[in-house]
């Protein structure tokens, strides 16, 4: 079973590397294989326009007119059609990042953007028997504020067909005691544990 995990903080030392670097450990221990889409050392492209529509020739721009072209000749910017396959191969799709004003970061937006779209999200819904785990941090918001914003932010994925986990929310993360992230950290291991598990009973 393939796992795709999409990590969206710009340094390496942070908690949330950790994290996802735990929840990984979980997943390649139950006998699963990862695919990384870690966006910051990609230096993926966040913003949506008509670059990411090379057969789009009109002087004009139109997003939803270009993803249907798009979509009908299968000319999409290479990137794209990268991430495509990797969630197309994928069973579970992890999200890990820092909540930076209440959403994600915006290089994690721009890859929600510019991945999915007409034919690749809806109408067919894409992310239909697929699991999607988040785990995300917070400075000071609640462990219950962190699960209505950010299920709320990510809504597509349901609308998109797929399951979504528990969120896994770490918070307040500034405050944190050093047994505290060692504890959300060993947590995370065992949650990527049961979600492998469930899966192949
Ligand atoms: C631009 C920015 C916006 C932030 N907005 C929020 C917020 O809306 N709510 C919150 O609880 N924490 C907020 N924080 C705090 C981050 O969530 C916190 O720094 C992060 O979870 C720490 O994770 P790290 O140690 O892996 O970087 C914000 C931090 C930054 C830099």
């Amino acid at each position: 079973m393939k796992v795709l995990i999409v990590f969206a903080h710009p340094d390496t030392s942070s908690f949330n590397y950790a994290l996802k670097e735990s929840i990984k450990l979980g997943f390649t221990d139950s006998g699963c294989e990862i695919i990384e889409s870690d966006l910051y050392r990609m230096n993926f492209k966040s913003h949506l326009d008509r670059y990411d529509y090379p057969s789009w020739d009109k002087e004009t721009f139109r997003p939803d007119e270009a993803a249907i072209k798009a979509s009908e000749d299968n000319s999409h910017a290479e990137d794209i059609n990268i991430e495509r396959q990797k969630i197309t191969e994928s069973s579970v799709i992890v999200f890990q990042f820092p909540i930076w004003w209440s959403n994600c970061p915006a290089i994690l937006i721009g890859w929600i953007q510019r991945v999915f779209g007409y034919g690749f999200g809806y109408p067919d819904p894409v992310l239909r028997n697929k699991k999607i785990l988040i785990s995300c941090t917070a400075g000071n918001y609640s462990a219950a504020d962190i699960d209505i914003r950010i299920r709320s932010q990510l809504s597509s994925f349901a609308y998109m067909g797929a399951e979504i986990l528990p969120i896994i929310a770490v918070s307040p993360n500034n405050t944190l005691t050093e047994a505290e992230r060692k504890q959300f950290i060993a947590d995370a291991y065992n949650i990527a544990k049961g979600v492998a598990g469930n899966l192949s009973s």
